[in-house]
């Protein structure tokens, strides 16, 4: 694998499982130093190839702060930024079904914790004349009733946010990028699975064909891997994507009918 990411100083939030730990997989493969967070320390420990582990809730920001700071402190500055923690713990609903509370905490995590992580790494990165973010959205962004509203409210907010975000930097040589991953098999997707069969009186893949089919398909006839996701982050964080700003990246396997 090419080490193009040498040395690089990177932060990806929700490195433990599912997405975020192929993405710390791979750009530490890549050579980058990684530091990740999560609420929780992982049951097998930390992998040797994560500089630094933060545990905080990054839905607060007490949590956001604390992160910054750590990831300045431990790589001495920052050269790329991975949102990628994000999750919905609503369950599906009417629109109107949903309550304050489901609201806020779908906005705390999935918009403004970037954002608060941002205020405080993007302008160091300015400051230096380079950096690369990326914005791990949904593509409930474009499908509003795949997934709970207030989730894919606040990632279609989080893709408005990065896309002018994208526009501001670019003169200081920061990129800002986003990903729209589909149905990709995570931790936070068998528990969905396992929710939907027990619903349903079906096992996880009866669960998992109704979901695909709820989708509308998905044509390449099947789920993505988070390794698939990481390899397009990879790339996109990368000197390879130098001249990529503002721009959106759908994986899904080719679940989104439009264009
Ligand atoms: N999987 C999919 O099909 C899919 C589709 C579209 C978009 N996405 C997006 O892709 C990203 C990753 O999804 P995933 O399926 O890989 O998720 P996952 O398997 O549930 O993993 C989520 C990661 O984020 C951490 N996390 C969750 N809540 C957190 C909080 N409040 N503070 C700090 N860390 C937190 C988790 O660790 P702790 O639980 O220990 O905090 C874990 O490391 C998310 O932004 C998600 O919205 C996923």
């Amino acid at each position: 694998m090419s080490k193009d990411l040498m040395g690089k100083k990177a932060l990806v939030t929700g490195g433990t499982k599912g997405i975020g730990e192929a993405i710390v997989e791979r750009l530490a493969a890549a050579g980058a130093r990684v530091v990740t967070t999560a609420r929780s320390m992982p049951y097998g420990g930390i992998p040797d190839h994560v500089e630094r582990f933060v545990a905080a809730d990054l839905s607060t920001q007490a949590g956001t702060d604390s992160v910054a700071e750590a990831t300045l402190e431990t790589l001495g500055g920052i050269d790329i930024v991975v949102h990628n923690a994000g999750r919905t713990d609503a369950t599906a609903g009417v629109a109107t079904s949903f309550d304050e509370e489901d609201w806020q905490r779908a906005l705390a995590l999935n918009l403004l914790a970037p954002v608060r992580l941002d205020r405080r790494l993007v302008p160091v990165m300015s400051g230096q004349g380079s950096g690369s973010v990326v914005h791990v959205t949904s593509i409930a962004r474009t499908l509003p009733r795949s997934a709970p509203m207030p989730y894919a409210a606040a990632k279609a907010a989080l893709n408005n946010y990065s896309k002018g975000l994208a526009a501001e930097t670019a003169p200081a040589g920061v990129r800002v990028n986003r990903v729209l991953p589909g149905f990709i098999e995570t931790t936070g997707v068998e528990h969905l699975l396992d929710d939907t069969a027990a619903a349903m009186g079906t096992d996880r893949n009866g669960a998992r064909q109704a979901i695909m089919a709820a989708l509308g398909g998905i044509p390449m006839g099947r789920t993505g891997r988070p390794a698939e996701v990481a390899e397009l982050i990879a790339f996109l964080v990368s000197d390879r994507a130098s001249w990529i700003t503002g721009a959106e990246y759908v994986i899904d396997g080719g679940t989104v009918p439009t264009v």
